[in-house]
């Protein structure tokens, strides 16, 4: 994955090596801070809006006032694209942190938030996104306020290397059997027609990716039920899947190496993921190839 030249500092365009941090930076010694990232498909940010707005939603939540308003946000984050003439699939990584000030627990007064963003291709995973994954199930340890995007990820690296060693894509975390999303994704179940998946609470992020598929299922006319599943529901599921901005919408096709319904991508998964496209306007088709 190719790292574009020039990055946001601040408000300010530079190289990427130029990028120096302070010992005393917050996010690298108390992950305080949050993030966003944001898909790019031919050169435009798709859920632009979506994303930027939660990006604000989560600063807040952690009291970082940012140094300049959303609309000034967006023109740095178009420029940003512009200035790398970035024109193909990829996506932005974008951080902001309360500062840089001596170690102290208590938040630093008068100090200006750190903000970097920088580009990076991203070509569609086009036969994990066809074929489907297979996941394990994992416990969800993380804390209760997981609707931030916050640098705190340990609990989510470390369940996704658990699933990477045993040789699965992604984790679905639950809470005494009662799953939450899985750990860089939001995951639904099909059952006779309909989809399920946890209300958005501060339990989970609220994924861009599920705000679209909220707008999918609308016009497709396909009832999605905020209505929390259980694990011992995933045995008798029809379908499975899960959705963020680097997956889009991938079908899972196995739990703990069990499959699940037939073991391979169901209707309303395809139909979801077809509206996917559209909705980003992407020309390559999974139905098409499938
Ligand atoms: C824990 C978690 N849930 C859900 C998502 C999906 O969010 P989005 O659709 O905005 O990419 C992510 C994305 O990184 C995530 O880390």
């Amino acid at each position: 994955m190719s790292v574009f030249p020039v990055i946001l500092s601040q408000d300010k365009f530079v190289h990427r090596d130029s990028l120096k941090f302070p010992l005393e930076e917050r996010a690298l010694q108390f992950g305080d801070g949050v993030y966003e990232v944001i898909r790019i498909y031919n050169g435009k940010y798709y859920l632009f809006n979506e994303h930027v707005d939660r990006l604000y939603r989560s600063s807040k939540a952690i009291k970082i006032k940012l140094s300049y308003s959303k609309e000034k946000l967006k023109e740095l984050l178009l420029e940003l694209l512009n200035r790398n003439k970035m024109i193909e699939d990829g996506k932005v990584y974008m951080q902001i942190s309360r500062g840089s000030a001596p170690r102290d627990h208590v938040f630093p007064e008068g100090v200006e938030p750190n903000i970097y963003a920088y580009v990076q291709s991203l070509p569609r995973n086009l036969s994990t996104i066809k074929k489907g994954v297979s996941v394990i199930t994992h416990r969800d340890i993380r804390w209760e306020n997981c609707y931030i995007k916050s640098l705190n990820l340990l609990p989510n690296l470390m369940a996704k290397q658990e699933a990477k060693e045993n040789g699965c894509y992604e984790a679905i975390l639950h809470q005494d059997g009662l799953v939450t999303e899985c750990s860089a994704s939001n995951v639904y179940l099909v059952k006779d027609e309909k989809i399920f998946t946890h209300p958005t609470t501060r339990n989970i992020l609220h994924g861009c990716v599920r705000m679209a598929i909220e707008r999918f299922v609308e016009e497709l006319q396909i009832p999605l039920v905020e209505d929390a599943f259980l694990l011992n529901d995933i045995s008798d599921a029809d379908e499975l899947f899960l959705s963020s901005s680097t997956s889009e919408i991938t079908p899972i096709v196995s739990v703990d190496g069990h499959p699940v319904g037939d073991g391979k991508p169901g209707e309303i998964t395809r139909k979801l993921q077809d509206a996917y496209e559209k909705d980003a306007n992407i020309q390559e088709n999974i139905i098409a190839n499938a």
